[in-house]
Protein backbone atom coordinates (compact mmCIF):
# COMPACT_ATOMS: atom_id res chain seq x y z
CA UNK A 1 0.00 0.00 0.00
CA UNK A 2 1.30 3.60 -1.23
CA UNK A 3 -0.25 6.65 0.52
CA UNK A 4 -1.24 9.40 -1.87
CA UNK A 5 -1.36 13.15 -0.63
CA UNK A 6 -4.46 14.86 -1.92
CA UNK A 7 -2.26 18.17 -2.14
CA UNK A 8 0.41 16.15 -4.40
CA UNK A 9 -2.67 14.98 -6.77
CA UNK A 10 -3.83 18.31 -6.99
CA UNK A 11 -0.38 19.67 -7.81
CA UNK A 12 -0.02 16.85 -10.52
CA UNK A 13 -3.18 18.37 -11.94
CA UNK A 14 -2.05 21.64 -12.22
CA UNK A 15 0.40 20.65 -14.77
CA UNK A 16 -2.36 19.80 -17.33
CA UNK A 17 -3.74 22.23 -19.97
CA UNK A 18 -6.58 21.94 -21.93
CA UNK A 19 -6.73 21.66 -25.66
CA UNK A 20 -9.51 21.78 -28.14
CA UNK A 21 -10.66 18.32 -30.00
CA UNK A 22 -9.23 18.36 -33.41
CA UNK A 23 -10.46 17.44 -36.70
CA UNK A 24 -8.08 14.04 -37.58
CA UNK A 25 -8.31 15.69 -41.48
CA UNK A 26 -6.30 18.56 -40.19
CA UNK A 27 -4.02 16.98 -38.20
CA UNK A 28 -0.67 17.79 -39.93
CA UNK A 29 2.54 14.51 -40.32
CA UNK A 30 1.19 11.11 -41.81
CA UNK A 31 4.27 9.27 -41.67
CA UNK A 32 5.51 8.73 -38.27
CA UNK A 33 9.79 10.32 -37.82
CA UNK A 34 11.81 7.71 -36.43
CA UNK A 35 15.24 8.12 -35.27
CA UNK A 36 17.58 5.13 -35.94
CA UNK A 37 19.86 4.18 -33.00
CA UNK A 38 22.01 2.47 -35.78
CA UNK A 39 21.70 -0.63 -34.25
CA UNK A 40 19.92 -2.23 -36.69
CA UNK A 41 19.08 -5.29 -34.29
CA UNK A 42 17.85 -2.75 -31.83
CA UNK A 43 15.99 -0.65 -34.76
CA UNK A 44 14.11 -3.42 -35.65
CA UNK A 45 12.80 -4.57 -32.38
CA UNK A 46 11.43 -1.09 -31.75
CA UNK A 47 9.90 -1.19 -35.31
CA UNK A 48 12.31 0.45 -37.31
CA UNK A 49 13.86 2.91 -34.88
CA UNK A 50 12.62 5.16 -32.17
CA UNK A 51 9.32 7.25 -33.33
CA UNK A 52 9.99 11.26 -31.87
CA UNK A 53 8.70 12.26 -28.70
CA UNK A 54 8.09 8.53 -27.84
CA UNK A 55 9.17 7.12 -24.79
CA UNK A 56 11.29 3.71 -24.45
CA UNK A 57 11.12 1.89 -21.32
CA UNK A 58 14.48 -0.56 -21.03
CA UNK A 59 13.75 -2.82 -18.08
CA UNK A 60 16.15 -5.34 -17.43
CA UNK A 61 18.33 -6.88 -13.97
CA UNK A 62 20.84 -4.96 -13.18
CA UNK A 63 24.06 -5.55 -14.62
CA UNK A 64 22.64 -6.45 -17.84
CA UNK A 65 23.87 -4.06 -19.95
CA UNK A 66 21.20 -1.52 -19.94
CA UNK A 67 23.45 1.82 -19.55
CA UNK A 68 25.93 -0.23 -21.98
CA UNK A 69 23.84 -0.37 -25.04
CA UNK A 70 22.12 3.29 -24.27
CA UNK A 71 25.62 4.78 -24.10
CA UNK A 72 26.19 3.12 -27.54
CA UNK A 73 23.02 4.34 -29.01
CA UNK A 74 23.91 7.63 -27.70
CA UNK A 75 27.33 7.52 -29.02
CA UNK A 76 25.72 6.50 -32.71
CA UNK A 77 22.78 9.58 -32.51
CA UNK A 78 24.69 11.99 -31.31
CA UNK A 79 27.49 11.30 -33.95
CA UNK A 80 24.71 11.18 -37.21
CA UNK A 81 21.67 13.43 -35.75
CA UNK A 82 22.90 16.24 -32.94
CA UNK A 83 22.98 16.46 -29.38
CA UNK A 84 22.18 13.58 -26.85
CA UNK A 85 21.24 14.41 -22.92
CA UNK A 86 22.24 11.38 -20.52
CA UNK A 87 20.80 11.89 -17.41
CA UNK A 88 22.00 9.53 -15.13
CA UNK A 89 21.53 9.39 -11.38
CA UNK A 90 23.30 5.68 -11.06
CA UNK A 91 26.97 6.93 -12.40
CA UNK A 92 29.20 9.77 -11.97
CA UNK A 93 30.14 11.53 -14.85
CA UNK A 94 33.83 10.30 -14.95
CA UNK A 95 32.37 6.19 -14.57
CA UNK A 96 30.34 6.75 -17.50
CA UNK A 97 33.24 8.99 -19.72
CA UNK A 98 35.53 5.55 -18.67
CA UNK A 99 32.93 3.55 -19.58
CA UNK A 100 32.21 5.42 -23.36
CA UNK A 101 36.62 5.34 -22.95
CA UNK A 102 35.84 1.10 -23.13
CA UNK A 103 33.32 1.32 -26.10
CA UNK A 104 35.83 2.62 -28.07
CA UNK A 105 35.92 6.41 -30.39
CA UNK A 106 33.70 9.08 -28.86
CA UNK A 107 31.54 11.18 -30.50
CA UNK A 108 31.06 14.87 -29.09
CA UNK A 109 27.37 16.30 -28.69
CA UNK A 110 27.29 14.24 -25.75
CA UNK A 111 26.30 15.77 -22.80
CA UNK A 112 26.17 14.03 -19.17
CA UNK A 113 24.08 15.66 -16.42
CA UNK A 114 24.31 13.62 -12.79
CA UNK A 115 21.08 15.18 -11.13
CA UNK A 116 18.02 13.67 -10.23
CA UNK A 117 15.65 16.50 -9.36
CA UNK A 118 12.98 16.93 -12.22
CA UNK A 119 12.99 20.78 -12.24
CA UNK A 120 17.18 21.00 -12.67
CA UNK A 121 16.32 18.20 -15.45
CA UNK A 122 13.72 20.16 -17.57
CA UNK A 123 15.69 22.81 -17.19
CA UNK A 124 18.59 21.35 -18.97
CA UNK A 125 16.60 19.23 -21.45
CA UNK A 126 15.32 23.18 -22.36
CA UNK A 127 18.92 24.71 -22.21
CA UNK A 128 20.71 22.07 -24.39
CA UNK A 129 18.25 20.83 -26.44
CA UNK A 130 18.65 17.53 -27.63
CA UNK A 131 17.62 15.19 -30.06
CA UNK A 132 17.58 12.22 -27.77
CA UNK A 133 17.14 11.84 -24.20
CA UNK A 134 18.60 8.76 -21.98
CA UNK A 135 16.84 9.12 -18.28
CA UNK A 136 18.93 6.01 -16.40
CA UNK A 137 17.44 5.12 -13.92
CA UNK A 138 14.02 5.90 -13.51
CA UNK A 139 14.12 4.75 -9.84
CA UNK A 140 16.25 7.36 -8.83
CA UNK A 141 14.66 10.24 -10.11
CA UNK A 142 12.43 12.85 -8.17
CA UNK A 143 9.94 15.43 -8.58
CA UNK A 144 10.58 18.14 -5.52
CA UNK A 145 7.11 18.57 -5.03
CA UNK A 146 6.23 15.00 -4.17
CA UNK A 147 7.43 14.49 -0.05
CA UNK A 148 7.40 10.78 -1.21
CA UNK A 149 10.85 8.47 -1.85
CA UNK A 150 12.67 8.14 -5.27
CA UNK A 151 11.09 4.65 -6.55
CA UNK A 152 8.24 5.50 -4.87
CA UNK A 153 4.97 4.59 -7.43
CA UNK A 154 4.16 8.58 -6.78
CA UNK A 155 7.41 9.26 -7.82
CA UNK A 156 7.60 7.38 -10.81
CA UNK A 157 4.43 7.78 -12.18
CA UNK A 158 4.92 11.41 -11.68
CA UNK A 159 8.11 11.92 -13.04
CA UNK A 160 7.43 9.88 -16.06
CA UNK A 161 3.94 12.09 -16.74
CA UNK A 162 5.84 15.24 -16.96
CA UNK A 163 8.77 13.61 -18.83
CA UNK A 164 6.33 12.35 -21.40
CA UNK A 165 4.82 16.05 -21.90
CA UNK A 166 7.91 17.08 -22.48
CA UNK A 167 8.73 14.12 -25.17
CA UNK A 168 5.49 14.48 -26.79
CA UNK A 169 5.48 18.85 -26.73
CA UNK A 170 9.24 18.46 -28.14
CA UNK A 171 9.42 15.32 -30.05
CA UNK A 172 12.07 14.39 -28.45
CA UNK A 173 12.54 10.45 -28.49
CA UNK A 174 13.58 9.31 -24.69
CA UNK A 175 14.71 6.53 -23.27
CA UNK A 176 13.80 5.06 -19.52
CA UNK A 177 15.73 2.65 -17.79
CA UNK A 178 14.18 0.86 -14.80
CA UNK A 179 15.37 -1.98 -13.14
CA UNK A 180 13.53 -5.19 -12.67
CA UNK A 181 13.57 -7.22 -9.68
CA UNK A 182 14.32 -10.26 -9.30
CA UNK A 183 10.63 -11.71 -9.35
CA UNK A 184 10.61 -10.00 -12.60
CA UNK A 185 8.61 -6.80 -12.39
CA UNK A 186 9.94 -3.18 -13.16
CA UNK A 187 11.00 -2.65 -9.55
CA UNK A 188 7.83 -1.14 -7.40
CA UNK A 189 5.94 0.46 -10.60
CA UNK A 190 4.73 -2.00 -12.91
CA UNK A 191 2.35 1.18 -13.41
CA UNK A 192 5.16 2.91 -15.97
CA UNK A 193 4.14 0.35 -18.47
CA UNK A 194 1.05 2.00 -19.23
CA UNK A 195 2.47 5.53 -19.63
CA UNK A 196 4.93 5.05 -22.10
CA UNK A 197 4.55 4.04 -26.06
CA UNK A 198 7.13 0.79 -25.58
CA UNK A 199 8.60 -1.63 -23.23
CA UNK A 200 11.76 -2.99 -24.14
CA UNK A 201 13.19 -6.01 -22.03
CA UNK A 202 16.27 -6.55 -21.85
CA UNK A 203 16.94 -10.29 -20.98
CA UNK A 204 19.55 -12.95 -20.86
CA UNK A 205 21.73 -14.43 -18.28
CA UNK A 206 24.40 -12.20 -16.54
CA UNK A 207 26.53 -15.00 -16.24
CA UNK A 208 26.70 -15.77 -20.27
CA UNK A 209 27.74 -13.40 -22.92
CA UNK A 210 24.39 -13.17 -24.99
CA UNK A 211 21.59 -11.09 -24.05
CA UNK A 212 17.84 -10.62 -25.62
CA UNK A 213 16.08 -7.13 -26.28
CA UNK A 214 12.42 -8.27 -26.60
CA UNK A 215 9.12 -5.93 -27.19
CA UNK A 216 6.30 -6.36 -25.05
CA UNK A 217 4.67 -3.07 -25.36
CA UNK A 218 5.04 -1.12 -28.81
CA UNK A 219 2.38 1.61 -29.89
CA UNK A 220 4.37 1.23 -32.97
CA UNK A 221 5.23 -1.99 -33.89
CA UNK A 222 5.43 -5.17 -33.45
CA UNK A 223 5.80 -7.37 -30.40
CA UNK A 224 6.84 -10.49 -31.64
CA UNK A 225 10.66 -8.73 -32.57
CA UNK A 226 13.65 -9.99 -30.40
CA UNK A 227 17.24 -8.52 -30.98
CA UNK A 228 20.25 -10.56 -29.47
CA UNK A 229 23.07 -9.26 -28.74
CA UNK A 230 26.87 -10.33 -26.91
CA UNK A 231 28.30 -8.39 -24.45
CA UNK A 232 32.03 -8.30 -25.32
CA UNK A 233 34.78 -6.10 -23.73
CA UNK A 234 34.00 -3.03 -26.20
CA UNK A 235 30.00 -3.53 -25.36
CA UNK A 236 27.34 -5.38 -27.17
CA UNK A 237 27.42 -6.44 -30.56
CA UNK A 238 24.97 -7.53 -32.53
CA UNK A 239 24.37 -11.86 -32.94
CA UNK A 240 23.79 -11.75 -36.92
CA UNK A 241 23.25 -15.58 -36.66
CA UNK A 242 21.62 -16.44 -33.26
CA UNK A 243 21.24 -20.27 -33.89
CA UNK A 244 24.75 -20.47 -34.86
CA UNK A 245 26.17 -19.70 -31.77
CA UNK A 246 23.40 -21.48 -29.50
CA UNK A 247 25.04 -24.45 -31.54
CA UNK A 248 28.57 -23.47 -30.85
CA UNK A 249 29.39 -26.17 -27.88
CA UNK A 250 27.24 -28.62 -29.17
CA UNK A 251 28.68 -32.65 -28.40
CA UNK A 252 28.82 -34.70 -31.53
CA UNK A 253 27.78 -38.25 -31.69
CA UNK A 254 26.54 -38.27 -27.78
CA UNK A 255 23.25 -39.74 -26.61
CA UNK A 256 20.64 -37.52 -24.94
CA UNK A 257 21.14 -34.08 -27.32
CA UNK A 258 18.65 -32.84 -30.22
CA UNK A 259 18.19 -30.04 -31.78
CA UNK A 260 14.73 -28.45 -31.67
CA UNK A 261 14.14 -24.98 -33.97
CA UNK A 262 12.14 -23.06 -31.82
CA UNK A 263 10.18 -19.50 -32.54
CA UNK A 264 11.17 -16.45 -30.73
CA UNK A 265 8.33 -14.05 -32.07
CA UNK A 266 8.74 -14.21 -35.88
CA UNK A 267 12.18 -15.45 -35.75
CA UNK A 268 13.34 -18.99 -35.64
CA UNK A 269 15.53 -20.38 -33.43
CA UNK A 270 17.55 -23.52 -33.51
CA UNK A 271 18.30 -24.79 -29.23
CA UNK A 272 20.15 -27.76 -27.85
CA UNK A 273 18.14 -30.08 -25.51
CA UNK A 274 19.89 -32.68 -23.66
CA UNK A 275 18.57 -34.84 -21.68
CA UNK A 276 20.09 -37.45 -19.38
CA UNK A 277 17.84 -40.21 -17.35
CA UNK A 278 20.27 -42.12 -14.59
CA UNK A 279 19.54 -44.68 -11.94
CA UNK A 280 18.24 -42.98 -8.99
CA UNK A 281 19.26 -43.63 -5.37
CA UNK A 282 16.21 -41.61 -4.01
CA UNK A 283 12.69 -42.92 -2.85
CA UNK A 284 11.00 -40.57 -5.33
CA UNK A 285 13.18 -40.11 -8.38
CA UNK A 286 14.23 -36.57 -9.54
CA UNK A 287 12.55 -34.86 -12.27
CA UNK A 288 14.87 -31.35 -13.42
CA UNK A 289 14.10 -29.34 -16.42
CA UNK A 290 15.61 -26.18 -16.98
CA UNK A 291 14.76 -23.08 -19.90
CA UNK A 292 11.38 -25.11 -20.15
CA UNK A 293 7.75 -25.39 -18.82
CA UNK A 294 7.58 -28.00 -15.98
CA UNK A 295 4.32 -28.97 -16.89
CA UNK A 296 5.09 -29.44 -20.33
CA UNK A 297 8.28 -31.69 -19.37
CA UNK A 298 6.30 -33.79 -16.79
CA UNK A 299 3.54 -34.17 -19.21
CA UNK A 300 6.03 -35.32 -21.94
CA UNK A 301 7.58 -38.00 -19.78
CA UNK A 302 4.14 -39.47 -18.61
CA UNK A 303 3.48 -40.03 -22.48
CA UNK A 304 6.44 -41.89 -22.52
CA UNK A 305 5.89 -43.53 -19.64
CA UNK A 306 2.29 -44.79 -20.88
CA UNK A 307 2.44 -45.10 -24.44
CA UNK A 308 5.52 -45.89 -25.32
CA UNK A 309 6.59 -48.60 -22.59
CA UNK A 310 9.58 -46.67 -20.99
CA UNK A 311 10.02 -47.32 -17.74
CA UNK A 312 11.28 -44.01 -15.93
CA UNK A 313 9.91 -44.97 -12.26
CA UNK A 314 13.72 -45.93 -10.84
CA UNK A 315 15.42 -43.03 -13.06
CA UNK A 316 16.51 -39.60 -12.13
CA UNK A 317 15.15 -37.85 -15.86
CA UNK A 318 17.19 -34.60 -15.98
CA UNK A 319 16.23 -32.13 -19.23
CA UNK A 320 18.18 -29.04 -20.14
CA UNK A 321 17.62 -26.35 -22.58
CA UNK A 322 21.72 -25.24 -23.29
CA UNK A 323 22.37 -21.41 -23.47
CA UNK A 324 20.62 -20.95 -20.60
CA UNK A 325 17.55 -20.05 -23.12
CA UNK A 326 13.99 -20.59 -22.57
CA UNK A 327 11.92 -22.28 -24.35
CA UNK A 328 8.34 -22.21 -23.34
CA UNK A 329 6.27 -23.46 -26.67
CA UNK A 330 4.92 -26.69 -26.91
CA UNK A 331 6.71 -26.93 -29.79
CA UNK A 332 9.70 -28.27 -27.89
CA UNK A 333 7.58 -31.41 -26.49
CA UNK A 334 9.35 -33.82 -29.40
CA UNK A 335 13.01 -32.89 -28.35
CA UNK A 336 11.83 -33.17 -24.85
CA UNK A 337 10.82 -37.11 -25.91
CA UNK A 338 13.41 -37.78 -27.75
CA UNK A 339 16.69 -37.12 -25.76
CA UNK A 340 14.58 -38.73 -22.68
CA UNK A 341 14.46 -41.45 -24.70
CA UNK A 342 17.67 -41.38 -26.41
CA UNK A 343 19.02 -40.84 -23.02
CA UNK A 344 17.39 -43.77 -21.64
CA UNK A 345 18.03 -46.22 -24.02
CA UNK A 346 21.30 -45.06 -24.85
CA UNK A 347 20.82 -44.31 -28.39
CA UNK A 348 21.90 -41.20 -30.42
CA UNK A 349 19.67 -39.13 -32.61
CA UNK A 350 21.59 -38.43 -35.51
CA UNK A 351 23.52 -35.60 -35.51
CA UNK A 352 21.98 -34.01 -38.96
CA UNK A 353 18.69 -34.17 -37.18
CA UNK A 354 16.13 -31.36 -36.22
CA UNK A 355 12.86 -32.08 -34.48
CA UNK A 356 9.93 -29.99 -33.36
CA UNK A 357 6.29 -30.60 -32.68
CA UNK A 358 3.62 -31.02 -29.97
CA UNK A 359 2.90 -33.72 -28.14
CA UNK A 360 -0.79 -34.48 -27.20
CA UNK A 361 -1.82 -36.98 -24.05
CA UNK A 362 -2.80 -39.77 -27.12
CA UNK A 363 1.13 -40.13 -27.69
CA UNK A 364 -0.10 -38.05 -31.30
CA UNK A 365 2.24 -35.26 -32.34
CA UNK A 366 0.10 -31.75 -33.10
CA UNK A 367 0.76 -29.58 -35.35
CA UNK A 368 2.93 -26.30 -35.11
CA UNK A 369 2.75 -22.86 -36.96
CA UNK A 370 5.27 -21.46 -38.96
CA UNK A 371 6.79 -24.73 -39.72
CA UNK A 372 8.18 -23.84 -43.23
CA UNK A 373 10.14 -20.79 -41.33
CA UNK A 374 11.71 -23.59 -38.86
CA UNK A 375 12.68 -25.54 -41.69
CA UNK A 376 14.46 -23.16 -43.94
CA UNK A 377 16.44 -22.03 -40.32
CA UNK A 378 17.23 -25.71 -40.19
CA UNK A 379 18.37 -26.55 -43.53
CA UNK A 380 20.39 -22.90 -43.22
CA UNK A 381 22.27 -23.98 -40.50
CA UNK A 382 23.50 -27.36 -42.20
CA UNK A 383 21.24 -29.81 -40.84
CA UNK A 384 19.89 -32.97 -43.48
CA UNK A 385 16.42 -34.22 -41.77
CA UNK A 386 13.88 -32.41 -40.00
CA UNK A 387 11.19 -34.45 -37.91
CA UNK A 388 7.91 -32.75 -38.17
CA UNK A 389 4.21 -33.20 -37.49
CA UNK A 390 2.89 -34.47 -40.80
CA UNK A 391 1.17 -31.11 -42.28
CA UNK A 392 1.60 -29.05 -45.26
CA UNK A 393 5.08 -27.40 -45.35
CA UNK A 394 5.37 -24.66 -48.37
CA UNK A 395 8.66 -25.19 -48.90
CA UNK A 396 11.06 -26.18 -52.09
CA UNK A 397 12.61 -29.11 -50.45
CA UNK A 398 14.99 -30.04 -53.13
CA UNK A 399 16.49 -26.16 -52.78
CA UNK A 400 16.94 -26.61 -49.94
CA UNK A 401 18.41 -29.71 -49.93
CA UNK A 402 16.58 -31.22 -46.44
CA UNK A 403 14.55 -34.25 -46.38
CA UNK A 404 11.29 -34.25 -44.38
CA UNK A 405 10.26 -36.81 -41.77
CA UNK A 406 6.81 -36.04 -41.26
CA UNK A 407 5.63 -38.39 -37.97
CA UNK A 408 2.12 -38.75 -36.43
CA UNK A 409 2.84 -40.24 -32.95
CA UNK A 410 6.08 -40.11 -31.01
CA UNK A 411 6.43 -43.67 -31.24
CA UNK A 412 7.52 -43.12 -35.10
CA UNK A 413 9.54 -40.31 -34.09
CA UNK A 414 11.23 -42.53 -31.56
CA UNK A 415 12.22 -44.75 -34.85
CA UNK A 416 14.85 -42.53 -35.96
CA UNK A 417 16.86 -43.58 -32.76
CA UNK A 418 19.81 -45.37 -33.69
P1 LIG B 1 25.60 -2.05 -17.35
O1 LIG B 1 25.34 -1.45 -18.68
O2 LIG B 1 26.21 -1.18 -16.31
O3 LIG B 1 24.27 -2.71 -16.75
P2 LIG B 1 22.94 -2.04 -16.23
O4 LIG B 1 22.96 -0.62 -16.63
O5 LIG B 1 21.87 -2.85 -16.90
O6 LIG B 1 22.91 -2.23 -14.76
O7 LIG B 1 26.49 -3.33 -17.61
C1 LIG B 1 27.37 -3.73 -16.69
C2 LIG B 1 28.03 -5.03 -17.03
O8 LIG B 1 28.49 -5.11 -18.37
C3 LIG B 1 29.21 -5.16 -16.16
O9 LIG B 1 29.12 -6.40 -15.52
C4 LIG B 1 30.39 -5.07 -17.06
C5 LIG B 1 29.85 -5.46 -18.40
N1 LIG B 1 30.53 -4.78 -19.52
C6 LIG B 1 31.23 -5.54 -20.42
O10 LIG B 1 31.35 -6.75 -20.31
N2 LIG B 1 31.84 -4.91 -21.50
C7 LIG B 1 31.76 -3.58 -21.68
O11 LIG B 1 32.33 -3.05 -22.67
C8 LIG B 1 31.03 -2.81 -20.72
C9 LIG B 1 30.92 -1.33 -20.87
C10 LIG B 1 30.42 -3.44 -19.67
MG1 LIG C 1 23.07 1.07 -15.40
Amino acid sequence: MVEESAMENKRADAFKSFTAAQDILSIKGSMENRLSTRIPELDRVLGGGIVNGSLVLLGGVPGIGKSTLLLQVSNNIAAAEGKVLIVSGEESAKQIKMRADRLGRISSNQFILCETDFDYIKDQIEEINPAFLVIDSIQTMFCSDISSAPGSVSQVREFTGRLLRIAKKRGLPTFIVGHVTKGGSIAGPKILEHIVDTVLYFEGDTHRNYRIVRAVKNRFGSTNEIGMFEMTSKGLTEVVNPSALFLAERPTGASGSVVVATMEGKRPLLVELQGLVSKSYLNVPRRLCSGLDFNRFSLVLAVLEKKMGLHLERYDVYVNVTGGIKVVEPAADLGIALVAASSHRDKKVPDDIVAFGEIGLAGEVRFVNQIDKRVVEAAGLGFKKVILPSQDVDINKKELGVELLPVRTVYEALEYLN
